[in-house]
């Protein structure tokens, strides 16, 4: 196998040798270095709740990954919101760069309300890899919160995008100058089309969405779309993926679109292929994005096509 190349689906090992342990997860670039955030899954079958926290690697090249350890802890103090037991899915870190705190957002739920609670965790830090220190759990403006990714626009202000209301619509609101605290300006959007696992970026001008329907573990057709502003409306343009396996994504559902430091217009499609009857042993499916102008539409198109093993 190349040292130097993704191969999605397949174990994937961090520097000590152990497969590494960050699902529905994202990546922050600071100082020069990729972090990488993500469930804790505790080995074997799994109850599917919180039992260890969110884990953090560190890279250089994207390719080897160090473990930092675990950057938010669950506790045992049952009054405690982060009690294990909870839920905490799909964790995303942003960097304020006024507050000079790294700030963390994360799809919650209280021990033993399932996901009938629907809520957002926000824990904030010192320093990259942690510890965080916890916050809060809330509903941003009293909106219910799942699947969750939080972006930064390039005017520097941060917004939370989440499904909301029981996952029929999608929530886009603002953060506060701190990140830490959901303000009123929000739009709803795709209206009924239950999107989940949200990731969004910037591209030429453009706003991109990529996402999933709502069928739980199992993998289905990924979801575009496109828009000139956060809060216009969203264009779709249908399944990014192309050839076999498109249907399902690969076997995975995406949680998050990583920009490569230093190459404008590179794009990495992080996804999950879930082992719901034991998360840890979820794989990781990364592909290249590519962008195609198509005759008949402004836009370019954003498309995501399978490779065993590909590199930068
Ligand atoms: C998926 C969601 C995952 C997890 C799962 C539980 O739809 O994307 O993050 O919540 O449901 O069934």
């Amino acid at each position: 196998m190349p040292q130097n190349a993704f191969h999605p689906g397949r174990p994937w090992l961090d520097l000590d040798g152990e497969p590494i342990n960050a699902h529905g997860g994202g990546v922050l670039f600071h100082g020069g270095q990729y972090y990488w955030y993500g469930e804790a899954r505790p080995r074997g079958p799994s109850n599917q709740d919180a039992r260890i926290g969110v884990s953090c690697y560190r890279s250089e090249d994207l390719y080897h990954w160090k473990s930092l350890g675990i950057a938010l802890k669950v506790v045992e103090d049952e009054s405690h919101p982060l009690v294990s037991g909870c839920k905490i899915e799909r964790p995303k870190v942003i960097y304020n760069a006024k507050t000079g705190k790294f700030v963390m957002w994360w799809h919650h739920d209280r021990k033993g309300w399932g996901h009938a609670g629907a809520l957002a965790g926000v824990a904030v830090s010192d320093s990259p890899q942690g510890p965080f220190t916890f916050v809060e759990v809330l509903q941003p403006n009293g909106r219910m919160f799942r699947d969750c990714t939080v972006f930064m626009d390039v005017d520097g202000a941060a917004y939370l995008v989440f499904a909301s209301d029981a996952n029929a619509n999608l929530v886009f609101c603002r953060l506060d100058d701190t990140f830490t605290k959901p303000t009123g300006i929000q739009c709803t959007q795709f209206h009924g089309r239950y999107m989940e696992a949200p990731c969004v970026f910037h591209h030429e001008g453009r706003y991109y969405f990529l996402g999933s329907d709502c069928t739980g573990w199992a993998p289905n057709e990924a979801r575009s779309a496109v828009a000139p502003a956060l809060f216009a409306d969203w264009k779709e343009l249908g399944n990014p993926c192309l050839g076999e396996g498109s249907e399902t994504t690969f076997g995975a559902q995406s949680t998050f679109v990583l920009p490569v430091a230093g190459k404008p217009g590179r794009f990495i499609f992080m996804a999950d292929r879930w082992v719901p009857e034991d998360l840890a042993a979820s794989t990781y499916v990364w592909l290249p994005i590519e962008f195609r102008k198509v005759p008949g539409r402004e836009a370019p198109r954003p498309f995501i096509r399978w490779a065993d093993s590909w590199s930068l």
